[in-house]
């Protein structure tokens, strides 16, 4: 009530200054009636002294959100650490290791670039404030259950937004939000290696705090002799959003993809629980939580993931440049052929860029349990047609390691992620690359991508069939689309560091193009939820497919007023961001 009546006067104070638009008081309205979450500025946004008591609450690890290219405003900007931002903009770490900021260039955008600021000479460019733009107002960094309740329960209290921000690697941008309290999960890295018992399995199994990330992960399961399946990307959130959403990475061929191998979960729920997610207890939390999209149903802290003995592991890579486009995409063409043999092959998984300009790289193609010449006898038909083609790679390196991780070190070592790209995918069905008559409209749409000189395209290789992996359909939300395909297709656009809001929204729009390219040439597929757009025309049926309904049933057992909502998560369309950044309820 009283919340109301202030909000009712600053409207009016507003009117008198400025020319308040009949949309503001619309919005003013909503908020009152519980509609909108409040925005900072809003009257009913919480006061310094309640977020003064929240840090009491979690022992002083409330953290003010700052935008990492602050130093370059204010009223006395500083030039030394705004250069150094603006050397350090398009790396990653900075944004990961940051309770607010968060990898995607689309998504962090240029409200708070350190090229805008009053410092910079293009007075047609510059902006004299740091605005927030999407990057949370506030994180608490989380250690344990207490905090995470805490901040629940502060969100609910407040009518804020609340996220989860692990590493901040979200493509579809799902822990950035304006106006929101972020729950930081990165620094809970606990680990133990323990022997699980239940009645589905009992084996080898890692528990993990969700801040772990995947490089983390290989080491401690490497160091207890064990072999576990993450990502491909060393820093990406094992315990975080990449398994909520599915996961895939080198040991997908032997052992599926992250969700396929979950055990349990520890998780607070927004009415500020503390519970145990498993199939034994809170079996529907369980499901959606193995693969149904991140950040949507429950505040995870720990997950448990089986792991595998670990053995010998041999590895391969290839690169090439073959200007001729005739050439290159017989080429490309022969290696999506030979892909219907290798993924046959059990434990054989391959992940390969292609870039404008004839550029085909074999990062590396991984067999488990194999040798030098194992491995080189399953590539050796590819071999030949290159040859055929009168290709000659410039880098072509077969070579074997005793464990796991040490393969994983020596070929992903070099490899260099930066942020100024915007990403989308699609999952290509074997069924595709099988038809000859199919295959060159798959072709046209490569043709197409390699076309925009600051394009990349990937071709992530791993059967993940249920017969492979050992489950079955409806064990787990993941997209089904991921069992019958011979690979993913992820491609994205890269952007100047400088990139404007408006460019951004065009390399989205190209994207989000380029995804429904391959939508037309793939009406069986889908797309990998983590790494797609955050708004596609077809998200429902193509994120989510046929277990869309039940994940929303889940969504409003355990977070019925919707306290984390992130686009693209199931149920996100009851609520909708306006104009002015602010989240309010459609109806
Ligand atoms: C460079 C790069 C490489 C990648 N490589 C791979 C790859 O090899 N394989 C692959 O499958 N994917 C990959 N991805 C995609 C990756 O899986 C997603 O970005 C994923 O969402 C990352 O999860 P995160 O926790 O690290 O990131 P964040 O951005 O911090 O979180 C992602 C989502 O998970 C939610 N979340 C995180 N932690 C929790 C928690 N504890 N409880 C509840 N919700 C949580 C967040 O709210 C958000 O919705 C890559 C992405 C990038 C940018
Ligand atoms: C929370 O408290 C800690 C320790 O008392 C302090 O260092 C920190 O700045 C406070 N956070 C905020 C947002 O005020
Ligand atoms: C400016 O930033 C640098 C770090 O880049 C810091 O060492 C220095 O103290 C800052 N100067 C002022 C006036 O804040
Ligand atoms: C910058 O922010 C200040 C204080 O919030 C405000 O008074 C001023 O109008 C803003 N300037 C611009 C150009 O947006
Ligand atoms: C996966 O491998 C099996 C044989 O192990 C094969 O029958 C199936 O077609 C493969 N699936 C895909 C999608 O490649
Ligand atoms: C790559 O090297 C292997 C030997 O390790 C050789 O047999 C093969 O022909 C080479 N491939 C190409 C395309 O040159
Ligand atoms: C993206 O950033 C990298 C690293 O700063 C840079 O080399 C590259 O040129 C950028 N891409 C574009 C298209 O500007």
């Amino acid at each position: 009530m009283s919340k109301c009546k202030m909000i009712g006067r600053n409207l009016m104070v507003g009117l008198l200054v400025a020319t308040a638009t009949l949309s503001n008081a619309a919005a003013t309205t909503a908020v009152c009636q519980g509609k909108c979450r409040f925005l900072p500025g809003d009257a009913g946004w919480p006061s310094d002294g309640k977020w003064d008591a929240l840090n009491k609450t979690v022992g002083g690890r409330l953290i003010r959100g700052v935008p990492i290219g602050q130093p370059c405003y204010g009223s006395s900007p500083n030039a030394s650490a705004c250069s150094e931002v603006q050397r350090i903009w398009t790396d990653q770490d900075p944004f990961i290791t940051d309770p607010v900021n968060v990898v995607s260039f689309y998504h962090e955008s240029d409200s708070c670039s350190p090229f805008y600021g009053p410092l910079s000479a293009n007075a047609e460019t510059r902006h004299l404030n740091c605005s927030q733009g999407r990057v949370a107002s506030y994180a608490i960094n989380v250690g344990d259950a207490a905090a995470a309740i805490a901040g629940v329960k502060f969100a609910r209290e407040n009518n804020i937004r609340l996220l989860v921000k692990n590493t901040g690697h979200d493509i579809p941008g799902r822990s950035s939000g304006q106006g929101a309290l972020a729950l930081w999960t990165h620094n809970i890295k606990s680990s133990t290696i323990f022997n699980y018992k239940s009645k589905t399995y009992t084996g080898p199994a890692a528990r993990i705090g969700a801040g772990l990330q995947v490089l983390e992960l290989f080491d401690v399961a490497a160091a207890h002799g064990y072999r576990v399946t993450a990502g491909s990307c060393p820093t990406v959130g094992a315990g975080g959003g990449w398994v909520q959403g599915g996961g895939h990475g080198p040991l997908s061929a032997a052992y599926g993809l992250g969700a396929d191998t979950t055990l349990e979960f520890e998780v607070v729920t927004t009415d500020g629980k503390h519970l145990t997610a498993s199939r034994a207890r809170n079996k529907d939390l369980f499901w959606a939580l193995s693969g149904g999209g991140a950040g949507n149903y429950a505040v995870v802290l720990s997950v448990t993931l089986k792991v595998f003995p670990d053995g010998p592991v041999a590895g391969s890579r290839l690169t090439f440049t073959e200007p001729d486009p005739e050439k290159y995409f017989t080429a490309l063409e022969a290696w999506q052929k030979h892909l219907l043999y290798v993924n046959t092959v059990p434990g054989f998984q391959a992940s390969t860029t292609l870039l404008p300009g004839g550029v085909f790289s074999l990062n590396y193609a991984t067999l488990l349990d194999g040798t030098e010449s194992d491995i080189t006898t399953h590539l050796t038909p590819f071999y030949r047609e290159l040859d055929a083609l009168g290709i000659t790679p410039t880098v072509n390196e077969t070579k074997a390691h005793p464990t796991f991780v040490e393969h994983y070190r020596y070929f992903e070592a070099g490899t260099v992620y930066t942020r100024n790209v915007t990403v989308g995918n699609r999952l290509i069905p074997r069924s595709l690359i099988a038809d000859d008559a199919r295959l060159p409209s798959l072709t046209r749409v490569y043709k197409d991508i390699l076309a925009n000189p600051n394009s990349v395209a990937f071709v992530l290789a791993s059967n993940v069939s249920h017969a492979r992996v050992g489950n079955a359909p409806g064990d787990n939300p993941v997209m089904s689309a991921w069992r019958d395909s011979l690979f993913l297709s992820n491609f994205g656009v890269f952007s100047d560091g400088q990139a404007t809001a408006a460019e951004l929204e065009a390399a989205l729009a190209t994207v989000n193009g380029w995804q429904t390219k391959f939508r037309e040439v793939t009406p069986e597929g889908g797309s990998y939820m983590n790494e797609a757009t955050h708004n596609f025309e077809f998200w429902k049926t193509d994120y989510y497919g046929e277990w869309y309904d039940e994940l929303l049933k889940v969504k409003r057992k355990y977070d019925p007023g919707f306290v984390l909502w992130n686009q693209p998560g199931a149920g996100h369309d009851a609520w909708q961001i306006k104009e002015d950044g602010r989240l309010c309820k459609v109806r």
